[in-house]
């Protein structure tokens, strides 16, 4: 059987309003974004500031106070949380894959574009990527 109306929406649709919009989580990073340059300096300054805005926002629910993934809400649902102090859950992350995935959400996490400023949210990938490594994860 054809299907005329999806050939159609195909061709008269794609790039304005997407026939099949997907979730945030299916969506592929764009490359750009993958290949986008932290532009704020991992130092003291910029981690603590990411530290404080990573308490101040309710990662921590999900992820866990110190990144181990077992925030409180983490626990109740089966989320698919990483444990951040493990180097490998990062490892193959740019900055810019995180920054996008923070900004846009991902899965059951939501975005939070309308939340933190592009550079704050650098910030908190400064701060991730400072994240303890190694040991059992407790929060
Ligand atoms: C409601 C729970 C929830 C909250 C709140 C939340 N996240 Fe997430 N986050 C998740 C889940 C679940 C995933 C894994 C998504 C997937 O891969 O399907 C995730 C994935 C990520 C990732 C991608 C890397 C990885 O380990 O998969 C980053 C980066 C991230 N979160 C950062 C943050 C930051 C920063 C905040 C606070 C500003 C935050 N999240 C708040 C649930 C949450």
């Amino acid at each position: 059987m054809s299907r005329p109306g999806a050939v159609l929406c195909v061709f008269l649709f794609v790039g304005i309003i997407g026939c099949n919009g997907k979730p945030a989580a299916e969506t592929k990073i764009p490359q750009e974004e993958v290949d986008r340059k932290n532009p704020v300096p991992s130092n003291a300054a910029s981690i603590a500031e990411g530290q404080r805005l990573y308490g101040a926002t309710d990662c921590a629910l999900c992820h866990g106070k110190e990144g181990g993934g077992r925030g409180v809400l983490a626990k109740d649902v089966n989320m698919n949380t990483h444990d951040w102090r493990k180097p490998e859950s990062l490892a193959h992350f740019t900055d810019g894959e995180l920054s996008y995935l923070i900004l846009k959400g991902k899965g059951r996490m939501p975005g939070y574009e309308s939340r933190e400023t592009p550079e704050q949210v650098w910030q908190i990938v400064n701060y991730m990527r400072s994240m303890p490594v190694g040991g059992a994860p407790k929060s």
